[in-house]
């Protein structure tokens, strides 16, 4: 064969990225990253009853579960090396001012206690703060005038805050995206001795249709209207970092980007932006997308959430919080033993 000087390039001049791609082994060598069950958060819902593990439609292999089925979750959970889980609730009754959320007896309160007895402290446990769940109305705060009322909102997520600390959480994580809330909690926490408790605040949570499937599982549509007066536009990349160092400068300890998959560039911005843990909530709807192709055979479940997961680390986040979180740390394992 004749090489004619210009038309083709000579073998040395090029990249070739394959060589470190040819095996198994090289590849695992160079990979930048990698997943551990640790990073990993299950988020759980609890609701009343006993014995009771109710699947739910729009998210298959999840399940709305009671205070003793929350602990045997736990148990198992623990046992695969999944050390963290952040908690939902579904109370028995909604009010307009979402009393549920902070009543001693409260059912997250319920299942922490509950969570404690079984698992001790192998599990760090996050409560979500947040009124939707609770409210009759089903949005993040209390009304007044038909919108949400900000400072209004503040005391009642506070109190809540307080109320699922004394019940044992390790951390809590605010979601309503009310302005101040973490200050309002930090303070509150502090003046009620519970100065150890942490906050991860849903710092940058977008208006997202992501969240369509929670909303089926937790109850916790909005009657009217919808949440784009207090979540984020999806538009806003800047705005988003402005709101993760309002967080932090209000004490927040870990943040929290949401959804993940459709904000990578705010969990690359968040990790390069601060120095505090980064976590990314893959969220229902990015869960239940995957299952559903997965059902008509148009994905491979576990290659899709893993590939998912991975890039969300690979964008910055240490903590992935994801409905896969128990299936995952069995694939990984299993890529493990291999
Ligand atoms: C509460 C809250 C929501 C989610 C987490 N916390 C719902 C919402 O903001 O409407 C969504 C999580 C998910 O979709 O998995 N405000």
């Amino acid at each position: 064969m004749t090489i004619t000087a210009g038309t083709t390039t000579s073998a040395s001049t090029f990249h070739r990225g394959r060589r470190l791609r040819r095996t198994a082994a090289l590849r695992a060598l160079v990979r930048e990253t990698r997943l551990d069950p640790s990073m990993l958060v299950a988020p759980l819902f609890v609701r009343p009853g006993r014995n009771a593990r109710e699947e739910i439609g729009s998210m298959p292999g999840q399940y709305r579960l009671s205070v003793d089925e929350l602990a045997r979750e736990g148990e198992r959970l623990v046992a695969i090396g999944v050390r963290s889980v952040l908690l939902f609730g579904l109370p028995e009754t909604k009010d307009p001012e979402g009393s549920g959320a902070w009543a001693d007896d409260g059912i997250v309160q319920a299942g922490i206690r509950e969570l404690r007895r079984a698992v001790g402290d192998e599990l760090a446990v996050i409560a979500d703060v947040c009124l939707c769940e609770y409210t009759s109305h089903g949005h993040c705060g209390v009304l007044s005038d038909a919108s949400v009322d900000n400072d209004a909102s503040l005391s009642l997520l506070a109190r809540s805050a307080v109320s699922l600390a004394a019940a044992g959480a390790d951390v809590v994580a605010p979601s309503a995206m009310m302005d101040g809330q973490v200050a309002a909690i930090r303070s509150a926490l502090d003046e009620h001795g519970a100065s150890q408790t942490a906050i991860l605040a849903y710092a940058a949570k977008h208006a997202s249709a992501f969240y369509g499937p929670f909303r089926e599982a937790a109850d916790s549509a909005p009657a009217f209207g919808d949440r784009r007066s207090y979540q984020m536009d999806p538009a806003n990349g800047l705005e988003a970092v402005g709101e993760l160092l309002a967080d932090l400068d209000e004490g927040a300890d870990m943040l929290m980007v949401k959804p993940a998959l459709p904000a990578l560039d705010l969990v690359a911005a968040a990790r390069a932006a601060t120095t505090v843990p980064i976590a990314a909530y893959q969220v229902s709807g990015e869960y239940a997308a995957i299952c559903a192709a997965a059902e008509r055979g148009w994905l491979d479940r576990r290659a899709a959430a893993l590939e998912s997961l991975t890039a969300i680390a690979r964008a910055g986040a240490g903590i992935l919080v994801t409905y896969f979180a128990a299936d995952a740390a069995g694939w990984l394992a299993d890529e493990r033993a291999r």
